[in-house]
């Protein structure tokens, strides 16, 4: 192990170079104009893989982005690990808001600013890193590798949960491991056993057929608008609680345990309104925090729009207002039936007055790993050896949509070894990531090779 960290830390410059590289590519997987990008960079980390020593590597097409795949056997008698990441990124709007353009990665700092540096391009690049100190040292792996990176993970995974389903014999193995969520705080090893899960919802009020003089009108007609608005409104109470019914009835209660660890983790509420610019938080009375990221569900507007939108004046009763909702939700919330919940309840709350259609986007379930596995226990040790600090756990507020796939197809537990931040504006102008962390991260992943294979 001594030569594999030597390596890495000797190559340090060249891994911020490749990685530079990889965010160059511009791989939006929402946006149908990105497509040839999103073939580059699938094509990036099949080059990488076979660079790094990994034998088998196979780009697999779908009927949506491609499944980058590769593997190396060459340990029998050993266990497998399937390493899971995505190289697809988020849009870059608003796209005025960022210092620096979001596909010209500029190291300053200690951080490298782009697209997906944090999310997830820089944190699936550690594990490649890592493989390849091994080959280039000792000229083989601890045990044996699988690579599974896929290009769908911000748009919900589809097609990669039709992959597993065809493909279960392929991607056996002992367990799956993942970068992709995030540190308790800076420099402390972080090791995630729960993400939240999703049900994303749209709701489109028709009233008029068309867009009315509100002079002539206003008054005579109910405004799709101010219907919509009551209606979110009537979504929560006072008490911050969700309202739709039987919205609760599977979420599991927060054990004493986990509320003593929760509040061993020392979290100020002060310090974080602070960062997010905020005068105070917010949420459901009766919980803390920590709680209410991690273990309950919320229920957020994420848009809304109708009507005259534009600059200065316009007197109006707009035909139409919609609003995209999203549930974060919990164990053992089932978003299939939230979503059913939610259309039955959002059809009730509807006046006579206007037309309603609701639609589901996307969903993904909830998810609790084991923390007493053979994995979870070589990536604690891992990062512990990487950080020389003890590991803490936690649960995210996020969501990964192909987990519980993993869990229910493959049948084996997921180790979540993320080494984000929260304050590195995933999904928002100016991401980035600590280099510190990905030069951690590559160490730590180095480390849970061998602690695994032992
Ligand atoms: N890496 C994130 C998930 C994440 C974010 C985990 C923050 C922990 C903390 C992932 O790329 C993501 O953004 N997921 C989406 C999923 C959605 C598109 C179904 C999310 O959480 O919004
Ligand atoms: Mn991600
Ligand atoms: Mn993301």
């Amino acid at each position: 192990m001594q030569e594999v960290t030597t390596y890495i830390q000797n190559n340090k410059d060249k891994f911020i170079e490749e990685l530079k590289d990889f965010l160059r590519i511009q791989s939006i997987s929402t946006l149908p104009e990105h497509k040839e990008a999103i073939n580059t960079a699938a094509e990036f980390v099949a080059r990488k893989l076979k660079a790094a020593g990994i034998s088998r590597v196979n780009i697999f097409k779908t009927e949506g982005h491609p499944i980058v795949y590769g593997e190396w056997l060459g340990a029998p008698g050993k266990p497998t690990v399937l390493i899971y990441g995505h190289y697809d990124v988020q849009p870059v709007d608003p796209i005025e808001l960022w210092d620096h353009p979001p596909f010209d990665p500029l190291v300053k700092d200690g951080k490298i600013f782009a697209r997906g540096a944090t999310d997830d391009k820089g944190q699936l690049y550690m594990h490649i890193k890592s493989v390849e100190a091994y080959f280039k040292t000792a000229g083989s792996l601890p045990l044996n590798v699988k690579f599974l990176i896929e290009g769908e993970e911000e748009i919900g995974s589809e097609n990669l949960e039709k992959f597993i389903n065809d493909n279960t014999e392929l991607l056996k193995c002992n367990s799956v491991l993942i970068s992709d969520t995030e540190l308790y705080e800076a420099g402390v090893p972080t090791l995630t056993y729960g993400l939240r899960g999703m049900s994303y919802m749209e709701v489109e009020l028709t009233g008029p057929s068309q867009d009315l003089h509100s002079g002539s009108f206003g008054g005579a007609v109910a405004n799709p608008i101010n219907v919509l608005a009551d209606m979110i409104s009537k979504l929560h109470d006072k008490n911050g609680r969700i309202t739709i019914p039987h919205f609760y009835n599977n979420v599991i209660r927060i054990t004493k345990r986990e509320k003593e660890n929760y509040k061993r983790l020392k979290f100020s509420d002060k310090k974080l309104a602070r960062e997010l610019g905020v005068n105070e938080l917010y949420g459901e009375k009766g919980f803390t925090t920590l709680e209410r990221l991690w273990a309950r569900p919320t229920l957020d507007c994420n848009g809304i729009f109708g009507g005259f939108t534009g600059k200065g004046a316009k007197t109006i009763i707009p035909s139409m207002a919609t609003a995209k909702i999203s549930m974060r939700l919990v164990p053992n919330q089932d978003p299939k039936r939230i979503a059913k919940e939610f259309t039955k309840y959002i059809k009730k709350l509807a006046p006579n007055s206007v037309k309603v259609v609701v639609r589901e986007l996307h969903c993904a379930y909830p998810v609790l790993t084991p923390l007493d596995g053979k994995a979870a226990i070589a990536a604690s040790k891992a990062m512990e050896k990487a950080f020389g600090k003890k590991t803490v756990y936690v649960r995210d507020g996020g969501s990964i949509p192909i987990v519980t796939v993993f869990t229910k197809k493959l049948k084996v537990p997921t180790v979540l070894m993320g080494m984000g931040l929260n304050s590195e504006n995933l999904h928002s102008p100016n991401e980035h990531f600590s280099l510190n962390h990905f030069i951690l991260g590559i160490i730590s992943s180095a480390w849970f090779l061998q602690e695994y294979s032992a």
